[in-house]
């Protein structure tokens, strides 16, 4: 079985803020709920989600020599995770991210990449020495380390799955040469194609936008509570999610991405299949607060998938 999945990105530290709303320029408003630091960063959070799904992990990154570093390095250990490429960056700090939460459990992040910006070509050519099975990035690390992969993910003939967030309109996707799996959010997909994928229309409308943009094999956009849409170039398919109550959606589309590069490389490659189970996984993560304190476990989700059905038919 095919489960050695290398995830080059970003590790950070998160400081959580719920609050009523979000304050305007110029205006303060007040939280009576608490705070807290917890373990988060794209990259950190697909690998996290991936390991505790069962899937052989890899993990290409920089922390600061700081105590954020050594707390995220211990974490990272203790769950199994292959740490030959997690480095320690003697001059920058690691990655802090500011969350804020809202009510309805929607987010808003900032984020200080530190150390994330140092991932060399060294780093991830010593990356590919482990032969992974897949290979998984997302854009909060430096645009150079992105490409750099993707070019070893092609000349190594290692399938690449990108999680495009966060976006930005001219991120150069066709520089990444051929790429498995392409799959932003709904916010993503705005800011790469101009097109919000609201209609079933807009959603194909976006994909092959996108499609145009590189040499993608899947793209799937990540809808949120609607689920996920499919698109191969030529024919499209939705993939339903499950009803569930959502308190904080961090992290969630990155353990989606996670749990489907896990899925379609165990899996045989069957996308939706891999869609399915990553809804499931995404469904979980919204329904508890924190990026890496809401990740499922294979089990979780196994219970999951078998109590609930689907919020439509196939
Ligand atoms: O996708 C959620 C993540 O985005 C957070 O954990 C934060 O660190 C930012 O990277």
């Amino acid at each position: 079985m095919d489960n050695r999945l290398l995830v080059v990105g970003s590790a950070n530290m998160d400081m959580l803020l719920r609050c009523g709303r979000i304050p305007s320029a110029g205006e303060t408003v007040l939280s009576y709920d608490s705070y807290g630091y917890a373990p988060g960063g794209k990259g950190a959070n697909a690998a996290c989600a991936a390991k505790k799904l069962g899937a052989d992990v890899v993990f290409c990154t920089r922390i600061g020599k700081d105590t954020n570093g050594s707390k995220l390095y211990s974490l990272y250990e203790s769950i199994g995770i292959d740490m030959r490429c997690v480095y320690t960056d003697k001059v920058e700090q690691t990655g802090l991210a500011v969350v804020l939460v809202e009510k309805n459990g929607t987010n808003r992040i900032i984020v200080y990449p530190g150390a994330n910006t140092k991932i060399s070509d060294r780093d991830i050519e010593d990356a590919f020495l482990s032969y992974p099975d897949a290979v998984m990035t997302q854009f909060e690390i430096g645009e150079d380390a992105v490409v750099y992969t993707a070019r070893a993910a092609n000349e190594n003939n290692v399938p690449l799955i990108v999680d495009a967030g966060p976006a930005r309109a001219d991120y150069p996707i066709g520089k990444l040469g051929r790429i498995e799996i392409f799959s932003p959010n709904e916010s993503e997909t705005n800011i790469l194609t101009g097109i919000q994928p609201g209609s079933v229309e807009d959603c194909l409308r976006a994909s092959s936008a996108l499609c145009s943009k590189g040499d993608i094999k899947y793209v799937v956009l990540k809808l949120g509570d609607r689920g996920a849409f499919i698109y191969d170039g030529k024919y499209f398919d939705i993939v339903p999610s499950y009803f569930v109550n959502a308190v904080d959606t961090t992290a969630a589309g990155d353990a989606f991405t996670a749990a489907l590069a896990t899925e379609y490389i165990r899996n045989g490659k069957d996308i939706f299949k891999a869609c399915k189970y990553a809804n499931a996984v995404g469904a979980l993560t919204v329904t508890k607060p924190g990026a890496y304190t809401s990740l499922p476990d294979a089990e979780e989700v196994k219970r999951f998938i078998e109590k609930n059905t689907v919020a439509d038919t196939e």
